[in-house]
């Protein structure tokens, strides 16, 4: 039976790979930092789906949480990591906390570099992780984001090949309509809306768009080390 970790897989394109796996038959452990929204998820993802769902609280940015989270593994085919907290981020970089900073880099890259550390030796297919647009197309906010999402990149290929053959790549998600924005305090369906106009595809992204790229790179054994846009084109907008 294979089986996947979902850190992130709570909300978003997480829980939407979560659903996808699960419809295949794949075991999936999602994995977030509070209990009643993985409970909530699980809820939604259990009495349909054919593989077995459980649940694991950790934060990506405590080491003792990665590291309890990897001990009671033996064995994983896939890890998939969305996790990132937003709250505060959104801003000028002069008007962003400094502890704020230091959580995105916390969770989003150490976060990272964790998972390469405890996971090591254990995972059999594929890490995948997940920066964003704002790392190729800054708009002049989210800054230090944009900073994490970009070294998760370099991050990515330096564990592909120390890990080897163990496989680790990065999706890079444009728009896509999530919880996330919800932490972001701007108009989203304005935002949106003009952002749809000028993409190549005329729309956001869905999180099924991101859960489907998630799919192809634990499928094809052929592809490690390597960032997969998936933004409607928005890089080269
Ligand atoms: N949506 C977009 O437009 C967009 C665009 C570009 C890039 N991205 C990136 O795509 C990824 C997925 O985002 P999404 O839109 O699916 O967001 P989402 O719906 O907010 O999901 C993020 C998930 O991560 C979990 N999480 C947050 N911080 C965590 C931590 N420290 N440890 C463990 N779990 C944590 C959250 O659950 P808890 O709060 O319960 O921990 C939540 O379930 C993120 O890396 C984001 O930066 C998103």
């Amino acid at each position: 039976m294979t089986n996947a970790i979902i850190i992130g897989g709570g909300s978003g394109m997480g829980f939407a790979l979560a659903r996808n796996l699960l419809a295949e038959g794949m075991d999936v452990t999602i994995v977030g930092r509070s209990a009643s929204r993985l409970a909530a998820a699980r809820a939604e993802l259990e009495p349909a789906e054919r593989g077995e769902i459980s649940t694991f609280e950790a934060d990506l940015a405590r080491e003792e949480d990665v590291a309890e989270l990897f001990a009671q593994v033996e064995r994983v085919d896939h890890v998939a990591v969305t996790a990132a907290d937003a709250s505060g981020v959104y801003g000028r970089t002069a008007d962003v906390a400094t502890a704020i900073a230091r959580s995105v880099v916390d969770t989003k890259l150490l976060g990272a570099w964790l998972i390469g550390k405890h996971a090591a030796g254990k995972v059999t297919g594929s890490i995948t992780f997940t920066s964003g647009i704002n790392a190729y197309r800054p708009n002049g906010s989210n800054t230090i984001m944009a900073a994490a999402n970009g070294a998760l990149a370099s991050l990515a290929y330096g564990l592909a090949i120390e890990l080897a053959p163990m496989r680790v790549n990065v999706i890079s998600p444009g728009w896509v309509d999530t919880p996330i924005w919800s932490q972001l305090g701007m108009d989203k369906q304005a935002a949106f809306a003009e952002l749809a106009e000028r993409l190549p595809v005329r729309r956001v992204g869905t999180p099924d768009d991101i859960a489907q790229a998630f799919l192809s790179l634990m499928r094809n054994g052929f592809i490690t080390g390597t960032v997969v846009h998936v933004d409607g084109g928005h890089r080269i907008t």
